[in-house]
C-alpha cells in the first residue's frame, strides 16, 4: 500500500479519523505529530431529545445523511485533500451496531479507492488517549478511566496498544444514569449536563444515597442501579414508580441532583484511586463524556494531589464524543497494525433507546 503524502520536504502524514459509535457524527484530519488540522461534530441530540435517549435507528439514519458533508468539512479546514491522507482510521467497537457500520463503511470505502491502510480504533481506549494528546505528555503506564453513557470502566494500560480491563459497571454506566435521574427529576436530555446545572444549587449531603461496592477494597467494580432506584423512591415515594405527574419543588430538585452528582463522584473517584493503588501505578487518565462533569474533575483534582499521583482528565471538548481522540491510531500505524478490508464492527453495551443498554 502507498501513503498519499507527498510533501517531500517535511514529510508530514495525514491521518482522516472517523467515529460514528453512537449518536455523534464525527471526522478529524490529525498528522503523525499529533496536530489536530480540521475536526467536526455533527451533533444529533435534537433528533433524540424527544425520546430522553438515542433511538438506534435514527442514529443510523442520521449518520448515513452526515458522514459525507462531515468528512468534507473535517478536510476543508485542515487544507488537506483525499490524495494527502496516510491512512483512515474508525472506530469499530464498541458502540450501537448501525451506526458503527456507517463509519466503517466510509472508511473501508476511502481506504479502497485511496489504496491505504485502514485502521481500527476502540473507542474506548481512545476515549483515555483523549488526554495523551491534549497533553502532550507521556501517559502510558497509566490506569486509564472510561466514564460515559455506556460505559464505565477501568483500564491496566502498560502502553499505547494494550488495555488491560480491571473492573467495570455491573449494571448501568455512570453516565446512563445521569441521563436516567434527569429524566426522574424532568430535567430534560442529554442528562449529564442539566443534572450538574441542577446541582448547582443544592445541597450534596441532603440525601443520602447509596454508594455501591465503594467500600469493598477487593472489586474495583461500579454500580449505579441501586443509586438510580433510591433517587426514584425519593422522588415518588418508597416501593413506588411513577414520577410523571409530580412536580417537584426547586429546592428539593437541587438536593437531589447534587446528592445523586456526589455519590457517584464518591465511587467514580474511590475506586480510580484504589486502581492505582492496586497496580502500583502512580497516573490515572480519566476521559469519557461524564469527565466534562465540573465536581468529578475537582474531586479528582483534590485526590490527586493529597496522593501524588499524576493525573490527566481530558479537557472538555474531548471528553463527550469526537474523532480527534482517534489519534491513537498513529500509535497502531507505527506499529504496522493495519486491517483487511473484511474488517467487522464488534457492538457492545452502550445506551440505547431512552438510555437503555443494548447488548
Ligand atoms: O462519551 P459520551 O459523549 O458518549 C458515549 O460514548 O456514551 O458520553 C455521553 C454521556 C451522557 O450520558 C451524558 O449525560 C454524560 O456523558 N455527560 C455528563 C456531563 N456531560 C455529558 N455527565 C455528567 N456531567 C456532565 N457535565
Ligand atoms: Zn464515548
Amino acid at each position: 500500500m502507498t501513503g498519499g503524502n507527498s510533501n517531500a520536504v517535511d514529510q508530514v502524514r495525514y491521518l482522516l479519523s472517523l467515529e460514528t459509535t453512537c449518536d455523534e457524527t464525527a471526522a478529524a484530519v490529525i498528522s503523525d505529530r499529533l496536530e489536530v488540522l480540521g475536526a467536526v461534530v455533527a451533533s444529533q441530540d435534537r433528533l433524540h431529545e424527544r425520546f430522553g435517549g438515542v433511538v438506534p435507528e435514527i442514529a443510523s439514519r442520521a449518520h448515513v445523511e452526515r458522514i459525507l458533508p462531515t468528512i468534507d468539512t473535517a478536510l476543508r479546514q485542515a487544507g488537506v485533500r483525499l490524495e494527502q491522507l496516510s491512512a483512515v482510521a474508525v472506530a469499530n467497537t464498541p458502540g450501537l451496531a448501525g451506526s458503527l457500520m456507517v463509519g466503517l463503511m466510509a472508511a473501508k470505502t476511502l481506504a479502497t479507492v485511496l489504496d491505504i491502510p485502514l485502521i481500527a480504533v476502540d473507542h474506548l481506549q481512545a476515549h483515555i488517549y483523549a488526554c495523551r494528546l491534549a497533553s502532550g505528555q507521556e501517559i502510558f503506564p497509566c490506569v486509564g478511566l472510561v466514564v460515559s453513557g455506556g460505559h464505565t470502566s477501568l483500564y491496566w494500560c502498560p502502553n499505547a496498544l494494550e488495555f488491560h480491563l480491571l473492573g467495570t459497571t455491573i449494571d448501568d454506566a455512570a453516565g446512563e444514569a445521569f441521563d436516567k435521574v434527569a429524566i426522574m427529576l424532568g430535567l430534560g436530555y442529554p442528562g449529564g449536563p442539566a443534572v450538574e446545572r441542577a446541582a448547582a444549587g443544592g445541597n450534596p449531603q441532603a440525601y443520602n444515597f447509596p454508594r455501591s461496592l465503594l467500600d469493598d477494597p477487593d472489586r474495583l467494580d461500579f454500580s449505579f442501579s441501586g443509586l438510580k432506584t433510591a433517587v426514584r423512591y425519593t422522588i415518588c415515594g418508597p416501593g413506588k414508580v411513577d414520577f410523571s405527574r409530580l412536580q417537584l419543588p426547586p429546592q428539593m430538585v437541587a438536593d437531589i441532583a447534587a446528592s445523586f452528582q456526589e455519590a457517584v463522584v464518591d465511587c467514580l473517584v474511590g475506586k480510580a484511586f484504589l486502581a492505582v493503588e492496586k497496580t502500583g501505578g502512580n497516573t490515572l487518565c480519566v476521559g469519557g463524556g461524564v469527565a466534562a462533569n465540573k465536581r468529578f474533575r475537582q474531586r479528582l483534582e483534590e485526590e490527586a494531589a493529597r496522593r501524588n499521583v499524576r493525573l490527566f482528565i481530558a479537557p472538555l471538548k474531548l471528553c463527550t464524543d469526537n474523532a480527534v481522540m482517534g489519534a491513537i491510531a498513529w500509535e497502531r500505524y507505527r506499529a504496522g497494525l493495519f486491517e483487511p478490508l473484511d474488517l467487522d464492527i464488534l457492538a457492545g453495551p452502550i445506551r440505547s433507546k431512552a438510555g437503555a443498554k443494548v447488548a
